[in-house]
């Protein structure tokens, strides 16, 4: 053993890194052509002018600190959501407050529930906090709900649920969300990490469906924290800014384990401006339904069996390595994302971009698998 293993506690050698999408001037580099990078879940259609307008006139300040409470936007955040100011927390990005939850709530002999193929961030931030993850499987692509509320136990503390879910993009609808709340005992917080709310709003809607009542949830100070990110429909990924809203007992905690002044004033700034920028939102939200459909569409006629998205994402399994095709793929000029270090590894989650990349995307698809692009 080196000294450094001594050192460093067991559950923290335990941790495995975190694989990111692949950045786009490393793929320029291996594959020798001009990329576009829709492995991420990233806004194709960039930053809100807004918010690059608010960020330049802010950027002169940035010899001083920023405001650590980051009260314009959490009181913004309060008003917009029909909360208290002290029910929100606001923190550098979503994936932050995920691992200040799970630092908060757990320690060793402690666990969090989630499910098989959900975000890659909730393992990591168990682990790092000592706790123990159980992993329960899915059905029909989809969290099992009842297998998450049987696997429960008395050092229980934390349940992680994406909806929609990262990479699936699958979406639980508000009567199973509500049947699966009611069975939670108070020793548990459940976590609803909603990063993709605004696209699951607009697909729930043309489907008839109900996607969420966590802000109701919310207001009633149930023992549950909703997650948010401005890094999707606000386009603000690079800046990080992301927040919870949950009880104002327990985010007072997390407010006490947030890295003091993690959020920048640029980023607070840029946030407040996307608010204001409903024409951006509103563009990013109905390119995504176009693209969607156009996407679903391409691979249904090329023999795939994309799932149905709610997010800015689609997930399809190619029936082959996906590793190997993500790089066949990636030789075309295209970076998508393989899921084998999900567990999947013939699936592939490809970013819904504007009309030219998703062109480009089924494109080299087809390049890559020789399957004739019907037009
Ligand atoms: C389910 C889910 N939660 C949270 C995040 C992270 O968002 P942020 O950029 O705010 O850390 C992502 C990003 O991909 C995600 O898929």
């Amino acid at each position: 053993m080196s000294k450094f293993e001594e050192l460093v506690p067991e559950h923290v050698r335990a941790l495995g890194a975190y694989t990111p999408g692949k950045p786009l001037r490393q793929a320029e580099r291996e594959s020798g052509v001009r990329m576009i990078k829709m492995a991420s879940n990233e806004n194709p259609l960039g930053p809100s002018p807004k918010a690059l307008e608010a960020m330049r006139a802010v950027m002169t300040q940035v010899n001083l600190y920023p405001d650590n409470e980051v009260s314009q936007l959490r009181l913004r955040l309060a008003e917009l959501h029909g909360v208290r100011p002290e029910q929100t927390v606001v923190t550098n990005g979503s994936t932050a407050l995920l691992g200040v939850i799970a630092r908060t709530l757990l320690r060793p002999g402690l666990n969090a529930i989630t499910s098989e193929r959900s975000f890659i961030i909730y393992p990591i931030a168990t682990k790092a906090a000592g706790g123990r993850l159980i992993i329960v499987p899915m059905t029909n692509d989809s969290y099992d709900l009842d297998a998450i509320a049987a696997a429960i136990d008395g050092n229980t503390r934390i349940i992680f649920i994406a909806n929609p879910n990262n990479p699936t993009g699958t979406m639980i609808d508000v009567p199973r969300m509500d049947a699966f709340l009611r069975q939670v005992p108070e020793h548990v917080i459940v976590i609803l990490d909603e990063a993709y709310c605004d696209f699951a709003t607009d697909f729930a809607a043309a489907r008839s469906l109900e996607y969420s009542h966590s802000i109701d949830h919310v207001r009633e100070e149930r023992n549950l924290v909703v997650l948010r990110t401005f890094s999707k429909a606000h386009g603000l990924a690079g800046v990080r800014v992301g927040f919870g809203l949950g009880p104002a007992g327990l985010m007072q905690y997390f407010h006490r384990m947030r890295t003091t002044f993690s959020v920048t004033a640029l980023a607070e700034a840029a946030a407040l401006a996307a608010l204001d920028d409903l024409e951006h939102f509103r563009k990013t939200i109905a390119n995504n339904r176009r693209g969607a459909e156009f996407l679903t569409s391409k691979l249904r006629e090329m023999g795939y069996r994309p799932i149905p998205t709610f997010t800015n994402f689609i997930f399809f399994d190619a029936g082959e390595d996906a590793a190997a095709l993500s790089k066949r793929i990636q030789a075309q000029g295209v970076i998508v994302r393989p899921l084998g270090p999900w567990g999947i590894p013939t699936a592939v989650r490809v970013t819904i971009g504007t009309l030219e990349q998703n062109e480009r995307f089924i494109a080299a698809l087809s390049r890559a698998t020789e399957k004739a692009e019907v037009r």
